[in-house]
């Protein structure tokens, strides 16, 4: 495997902008394009980073997107200040969500960005402390398609 690190930069998130919430995935996207990842990659990434950084804006005061790319793999950290997930098996079940009246007026909070980070990345890793905040790894590699019969 090689290491070595060939692009990393730290996005940042703020919790409860709904106007800017989306920019920092977007901006993984374009670098990921830019590197010349092929589009299934790129795709499989954007949604896992999308969903994440959501969450944040959703969910959490604070956070950060961190993007690490090497030859192999492409690694994003989320990670933020914020209430925390209690119970993380129950998060990630389809169609569980705590979203108020008002974050599903806007369109989301219909329980599946866990799930579809989970199934967009080959890797995900999820650790919480109540009261404290949430780090969500994804873990995508370099080489790995996906299932998707879409053109790559
Ligand atoms: N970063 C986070 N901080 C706190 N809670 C979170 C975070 N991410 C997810 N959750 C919790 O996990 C639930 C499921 O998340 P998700 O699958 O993305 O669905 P949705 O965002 O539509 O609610 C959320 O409703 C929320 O309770
Ligand atoms: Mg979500």
């Amino acid at each position: 495997m090689n290491n070595e690190v060939v692009f990393s930069q730290e996005l940042e998130v703020e919790g409860g902008d709904f106007v800017r919430g989306g920019e920092s995935s977007c901006r993984i996207l374009e670098i990921l394009k830019e590197l010349a990842f092929s589009p299934a990659i790129v795709r499989r990434a954007g949604i896992a980073a999308y969903e994440a950084e959501m969450n944040i804006v959703m969910y959490a005061e604070q956070g950060n997107l961190n993007l690490t790319v090497t030859p192999d793999r492409i690694v994003i950290v989320a990670e933020d200040r914020g209430p925390g997930i209690e119970d993380i098996d129950l998060a990630m079940q389809e169609g569980y969500s705590t979203a108020t009246d008002e974050i599903r007026e806007m369109g989301f909070g219909a329980g599946m960005g866990l799930p579809n980070i989970k199934k967009n990345s080959d890797d995900m890793e999820i650790s919480s402390s109540v009261g404290e905040g949430t780090r969500v790894q994804i873990v995508i590699r370099a080489n790995h398609e996906g299932t998707s019969s879409e053109a790559a």
